[in-house]
């Protein structure tokens, strides 16, 4: 991006959202993983030096989000665009240009704004519009631009006080804006008026009033998703399918192989290097990055994972808060809980669960295991079935196995619990206590063999049966 313009951002985060039927304050909606608002905010940023944001409903759950380089604003109660505007007047200069864009726009592009403010110039008042189809205008809630028959804009209209010809007119305000400022807060909010059907101000009023001095500008935008207003959950869907198409196109532009973009799920902090593979149905949530050559099987879910280069995650693993490092594989049916960490070239299998655990270079659970706050030592071989018992109903602790252990099949590790280096555990040991290094542990009941008495039974059963 260019260098800032002289401008400061004012995005409108105050509405209720009323249309979303939900708790979560409408600018919080995610959008692949990110609130809208941030979206806006991050566009707006790239911009402008300052960013005001202006909060009402719920504000204390959106301030939480924000940054601290981010000011805001209060309006309580929110009583419209216009009123929105208003309320953020004591924290701007009332000089330069003020941009005004609205919370729940998540796509637009820093690239338009800039465009926007670079033609702005002199112009009292430049709003961006888009077009709908005559379809979409039977029922779309945007407010629709008025021009006469020379094109010339005159006014917004909004779509619940449009006339049934004003109402089909396919030109709307995307409710993206550049003002003068001292114009806009001296000369134009201080004498807006309320409009039915909810005695709001409209901030759209504000273009009639540059029209009738004849310093508007309507500047026509091509991309009608880049600029979309989400209003209901439907509209949040459509919008979101179309970011995540996006993001997943500029991932294959750097070198990412997607089996099938339609169905993969990229959240917008992720990040990916050149040849990283992922399967069908595979979802990457948070701060997950993922080095070269990685390959995630088919429906994998991966939450703020660090996976590094040429690692393995194989179908139908769940993986969160874990660290994988180079050439470690997991899977298919892993799952690898908060605090895990593989290290090189270490092997997880089928049905393992791991939380909080350090797997040493090389160690591997092949099958069905429980380790949960162990240490496990390098070329480790966990046998199927071991379990560490890391509660005892009040606490948790700590398990630590040793360089090139071999735990037996079916161990349950009673923590706190040691096996040193090089030891050996008995397949279907209870271990309670230390194993030495070198040791062999053998914790389980010794085994007793009855002479012939599988035999006894036999014939024995087969006279009963004889006898029925
Ligand atoms: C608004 C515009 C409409 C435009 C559309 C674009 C007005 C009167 N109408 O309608 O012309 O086509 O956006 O998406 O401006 N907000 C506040 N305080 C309020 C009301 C709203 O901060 O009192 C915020 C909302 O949180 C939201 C944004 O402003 O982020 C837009 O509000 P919304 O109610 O969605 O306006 P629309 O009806 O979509
Ligand atoms: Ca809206």
């Amino acid at each position: 991006m260019s260098t800032k313009a002289d401008a400061t951002a004012v995005i409108l985060a105050a509405g209720k959202g009323t249309r979303m039927q939900s708790q979560l304050p409408k600018v919080l909606h995610p959008v692949c993983g990110k609130p809208m608002l941030h979206w806006a905010i991050e566009a707006a940023k790239e911009v402008c030096d300052e960013v005001v944001v202006v909060l009402g409903h719920e504000r204390e759950k959106v301030l939480a989000t924000l940054p601290s380089s981010i000011q805001h604003a209060v309006q309580d109660p929110p009583q419209g665009t216009g009123d929105a505007v208003r309320v953020a007047s004591p924290l701007l200069q009332h000089q330069g240009v003020v941009l005004v864009l609205p919370g729940d726009a998540p796509l637009i592009q820093a690239s338009t704004l800039q465009a926007l403010l670079e033609g702005h110039k002199d112009a009292l008042c430049s709003v961006l519009t888009a077009h709908i189809t005559p379809q979409e205008a039977t029922h779309s809630g945007y407010g629709r631009i008025v021009r006469d028959e020379h094109g010339k804009t005159l006014a917004i209209v909004e779509a619940v006080n449009a006339s049934p010809q004003q109402k089909a007119l396919t030109e709307i305000n995307t409710g993206i804006y550049a003002f003068n400022s001292a114009w806009l807060f001296n000369e134009v909010l201080p004498h807006l008026k309320a409009h039915p059907p909810k005695n709001e101000y409209y901030l759209t009023d504000a273009i009639e009033e540059a029209a009738k001095k004849g310093r508007l500008q309507a500047i026509e935008h091509h991309d009608l998703t880049e600029v979309t207003g989400v209003n209901d959950r439907i509209a949040l869907a459509e919008l979101q399918a179309q970011a995540r198409l996006q993001i997943n196109r500029d991932w294959m532009a750097k070198g990412v192989r997607f089996e099938d973009p339609n169905c993969t799920y990229v959240d917008s902090e992720v990040t990916l290097e050149a040849d990283v593979e992922l399967g069908p149905g595979v979802v990457l949530r948070g701060k997950t990055s993922i080095g070269a050559g990685a390959k995630i099987g088919p429906y994998c879910v991966v939450e703020d994972c660090q996976i590094a280069a040429n690692v393995i995650v194989a179908s139908h693993s769940v993986l969160s808060g874990a660290i994988l490092e180079e050439k470690s594989s997991v899977g298919p049916f892993s799952r690898l809980r908060e605090g895990t960490h593989l290290e090189q070239e270490s092997k997880i299998g089928n049905f393992v669960e791991i939380k909080k655990s350090r797997i040493g270079a090389g160690a591997k659970a092949s099958h069905l295991s429980y380790l949960g706050d162990a240490n496990v030592g390098e070329r480790a071989n966990i046998g199927a079935g071991t379990i560490t018992c890391n509660y005892d109903g009040y606490a948790k602790h700590q398990t630590s196995i040793g360089t090139e252990a071999f735990i037996g099949s079916n161990t349950a590790l009673v923590a706190p619990v040691h096996v040193g280096d090089k030891a050996i555990v008995a397949a279907g040991s209870v271990v309670t206590e230390e194993v030495p290094a070198d040791a062999i542990a053998l914790g389980r009941a010794g085994q007793k063999n009855l002479e012939k008495a599988a035999q006894r039974f036999h014939e024995k059963r087969s006279k009963e049966e004889g006898s029925n």
